[in-house]
């Protein structure tokens, strides 16, 4: 899809079909007298619209295009122009550009015989207000638009990612994926191979990927927007200590021995949606030239049943030197994370969050409309839900209490991966709170985005991958100081 600025007077080609948006309810495909093609869209009370519908808004004219197989549209910039929603331009041309862009992706590419409904071009008519001198649409204006479209884009690179075949998209595939990624953005990416990770004391992450013929993979991606090295140990000043984002990369989680029932295997594919995301981030960040040092940590593994994998009651020594014992191999995420958590710790960190399709709990607790979210930290509780709100990435905050600490204390290692008397209530928070073990050296945030792993009814949003929360991660590291 391209997004073209255009002024008043410029012809359109032939076939573009003209937005008009209505104050009605319905969406209409019509032929003017004049033989002009119409997409009558109707969006409701004008006074009413906030910037929640604004995000439905935006994907829904877009799916419906598609659904009609239109290839060319033109919007006015002038028509979406809502009382409620407080934007500059700039803010809403970007919005725009991500929106439309996530709206118009399907993942296709398995598909021989497809239906090609992919949108060519959006032209927008900036006329009036964001016109200068020589006619040309704003430069600014363009620059928003510019940034929206390469968002959007990485949110659907990551999407491509996450969708993809877990046989196609092993740890190793998934470390060379990250390396394409980020080449020339910026962005250093090392990857350590299981000798490595072995070298690290990284028990968990390789206890967990036992089982697998696929080697574990431990993906680090450094980006140093302040510029010199990133500062480690301990050195640098507040400013340069670097913002961690660690994503889970779980390949396929079959559940491992404490086997997944064939219905919960379905989907697990995308297990690793959180590191997908982080990738995605960083190259963002990297393309973005934010001004920021930002680090991505991704555990890669595949979570196999086999001769070889880890038991139940196997007690792992992780690399902080904690020793768990492990309840449920199905419990697999928080195992890993707990290593790049530990890891995460020699950068000095101003903040830590992670991002996992850590538990079914957490959809059973939120539905499918928010990721939930757990932090210690009152003041970055309240800016992960702003920066939701002004991504349309939505979250929702759940207990981190100290009271549930005990519930994850082994009753022979240190920790247990799961509740220690196997009580199957709160498993979202009973994940966090073992995480929280690993996280205490920093100030931290646990996104679990198992509830936004796919898209849901009304999203209008592809199957399968939803690519959040991209934007958010982006939003948080723009915006955090
Ligand atoms: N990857 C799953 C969680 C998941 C389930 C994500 C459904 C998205 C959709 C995770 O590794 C898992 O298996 N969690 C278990 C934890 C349990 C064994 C304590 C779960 O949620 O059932
Ligand atoms: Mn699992
Ligand atoms: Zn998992």
């Amino acid at each position: 899809m391209k997004i073209k600025l255009i002024s008043e007077k410029e012809k359109l080609p032939k076939g573009t079909v003209l937005v008009e948006i209505s104050e009605g309810k319905e969406v209409k495909f019509t032929t003017d007298s004049l033989g002009a093609e119409k997409l009558i869209f109707g969006v409701g009370k004008k006074s009413e619209l906030n910037l929640r519908h604004f995000f439905v808004f935006c994907r829904k004219l877009i799916r419906t295009a598609k659904g009609y197989k239109i290839k060319k549209l033109a919007l006015n910039f002038n028509q979406l122009d809502f009382p409620k929603i407080k934007l500059s331009d700039g803010q809403k041309a970007r919005i725009m550009a991500e929106q439309f862009i996530i709206a118009d992706f399907d993942f296709n590419k398995y598909k021989k015989e497809k239906e090609e409904t992919a949108i060519e071009e959006i032209f927008i008519d900036t006329h009036g207000l964001t016109q200068t001198g020589d006619g040309l649409p704003h430069k600014k204006l363009k620059e928003a638009f510019d940034i929206g479209i390469l968002v959007g884009k990485e949110v659907n690179y990551s999407r491509e990612l996450s969708n993809t075949p877990g046989g196609e998209m092993t740890p190793t595939l998934l470390a060379k994926k990250a390396v394409e990624a980020c080449k020339g953005t910026g962005v250093k990416v090392s990857i350590f191979d299981e000798e490595k990770i072995k070298e690290l004391k990284m028990g968990a992450v390789l206890g967990v990927s036992r089982g697998s013929e696929e080697k574990p993979q431990f993906i680090v991606m450094e980006y140093n927007g302040l510029g010199g090295s990133v500062a480690k140990n301990g050195s640098g000043t507040q400013e340069q200590r670097p913002i961690v984002l660690v994503g889970k990369g779980v390949t396929f989680d079959t559940g491992g021995l404490s086997l997944k029932p064939g219905d919960s295997m379905l989907g697990m594919h995308l297990d690793m949606s959180g590191g997908s995301v982080v990738i995605h981030a960083m190259a963002t960040i990297g393309k973005l030239k934010l001004k920021k040092n930002v680090i991505g940590l991704v555990p890669a593994v595949e979570n196999m049943p086999s001769g070889n994998s880890y038991r139940p009651g196997d007690i792992l020594t992780s690399m902080s030197g904690k020793t768990i014992e492990v309840l449920n191999t199905d419990a697999e995420g928080r195992l890993i994370l707990a290593d790049a958590l530990t890891y995460a710790e020699r950068y000095n960190p101003r903040l830590v969050v992670d991002v996992a399709t850590l538990t079914g709990a957490a959809v059973v607790a939120l539905g499918e409309r928010c990721s939930a979210i757990f932090t210690k930290d009152k003041k970055l509780e309240d800016l992960m839900r702003e920066f939701a709100e002004k991504t349309g990435e939505y979250v929702w905050p759940l207990p981190l209490w100290d009271e549930y600490e005990d519930d994850v204390k082994g009753h022979f290692a240190d920790l247990a991966n799961t509740h220690k008397d196997n009580s199957r209530w709160g498993g979202a928070i009973e994940a966090a709170i073992f995480l929280y073990q690993f996280a205490r050296k920093y100030p931290w945030v646990h996104i679990d985005m198992a509830p936004r792993m796919v898209s849901t009814k009304n999203d209008y949003l592809a199957r399968g991958s939803t690519g959040e929360p991209m934007k958010l991660l982006v939003k948080l590291v723009e915006e955090y100081n």
